[in-house]
């Protein structure tokens, strides 16, 4: 049966690179028997300009239909003076809320090409390969009450709630195992359980679920610790586990590590398999407009979509083949260029991975993201 995907260019870079993720598809369609059908809507500032709203319920309804989501980026400066509620980080968590995107999946994967890249020496990130599970739709992020209020003198005092219930400690928690198991079998729990009761309850739902999981190693560790380990010696790490404001920070260092945040994609799964892709990038308004943009996080992005939703593992092994092989010959945008490599822009890389997938093999997707 045909699938849908639904494309949500955003804003900033977001329609450069998803024009060229959608190159991919429609070759996958042409060339490799993909049954796919692509429909596009509005999301975030773009579609706040258009329709009063960051997610118009037009965008909430065809995103539930469809069978995935592609998303660009969204926000910019130009959004950022606007009432809380209109801003365009609203339509992002506002589709993850909607569609139920409890897990959020975000590999750290270095491509041996760009060892070179990374602020940090090579011998540390070298053969990088982690895995960061956060959870989307709880936490810090989405709990009551919050505010910010007039206290009796007169001052301001703004307020927020940690909170998680076990079936949500518990849900993430299987999905951080059950991928542990397709990995290297280990798992890193990260919580505050020294200072907050939330993880405090945290920890003890995690130990619970390790019986369930025996083939699977587990360990804690302090949130600030994990920050430092990152950094200090990332390959220690297979599977981390952790909250949805851990996540958010934890990823985007995890994801320097690679060298290039615009290289990196992310998948946000639901309990029946519907799924919203995205690189981990922002808009990057600063570079929007010029064609200079990378491409691949997106394009990558497209390759986890296939695996996870579309249950097409070998044309997404396809995908990350071609991107391999564009990296192999020398390609690179801006902000992963190094002496000695041919710089190019958003299209011309997005023409060179297309014109790949007709040249590499399918890989299997052993302990691709
Ligand atoms: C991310 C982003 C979002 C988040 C913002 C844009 C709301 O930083 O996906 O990591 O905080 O979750
Ligand atoms: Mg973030």
């Amino acid at each position: 049966m045909t699938k849908k995907i639904l494309i949500l260019p955003g804003d900033g870079i977001g329609p450069e690179i998803v024009a060229e993720a959608v190159k991919v598809l429609e070759r996958l369609r042409q060339g490799f028997g993909l049954d796919v059908e692509l429909e596009q809507a509005l999301v975030g500032g773009a579609a706040y300009e258009a329709a009063g709203s960051p997610l118009p319920e037009e965008t909430l309804a065809l995103a539930r239909q469809a069978d995935a989501v592609l998303l660009g980026a969204v926000g910019g400066p130009k959004w950022e003076g606007l009432d809380r509620e209109l801003r365009p980080e609203r339509g992002l968590l506002g589709l993850r809320a909607g569609l139920g995107l409890f897990a959020n999946l975000r590999p750290a994967l270095l491509f041996p090409q760009l060892a070179g890249a990374s602020t940090l020496k090579a011998e540390v990130v070298a053969g990088l390969d982690l895995m960061i599970v956060r959870e989307l739709t709880g936490g810090i992020y989405f709990g009551e009450p919050r505010g910010i209020r007039v206290l009796g003198n007169g001052e301001r005092e703004g307020f927020n709630t940690l909170v998680y219930r076990e079936s949500e400690i518990e849900r993430i928690g299987r999905v951080a195992f059950e991928t542990a198991r397709r990995r290297a079998g280990r798992v890193c729990s990260v919580d505050k359980a020294n200072v907050l009761e939330c993880t405090e309850l945290w920890r003890e739902v995690m130990t619970r679920l390790a019986a369930d999981y025996p083939d699977v190693a587990l360990s804690h560790m302090y949130v600030d610790n994990a920050a430092m380990q990152l950094v200090r010696e990332p390959k220690q790490f297979d599977v981390m586990v952790t909250t949805n404001m851990f996540g958010d920070i934890l990823s985007d260092c995890a994801a320097m590590l690679t060298g290039s945040i615009g290289m990196l994609p992310s998948a946000s799964l639901g309990a029946d398999g519907k799924g919203m892709y995205e690189p981990i990038h922002g808009s990057a308004p600063d570079i929007a407009g010029q064609g200079v943009a990378n491409p691949l996080a997106t394009i990558l992005s497209v390759a986890m979509l296939l695996r996870h939703s579309l249950d097409e593992g070998a044309l997404a092994g396809r995908i990350e083949a071609a991107v391999g092989r564009v990296l192999d010959a020398g390609l690179r945008t801006a902000d992963i260029h190094t002496p000695g490599t041919r710089r190019v822009g958003t299209a011309e890389m997005g023409d060179a991975v297309v014109t790949a997938l007709d040249e590499v093999s399918e890989s299997s997707g052993e302990r691709r993201p």
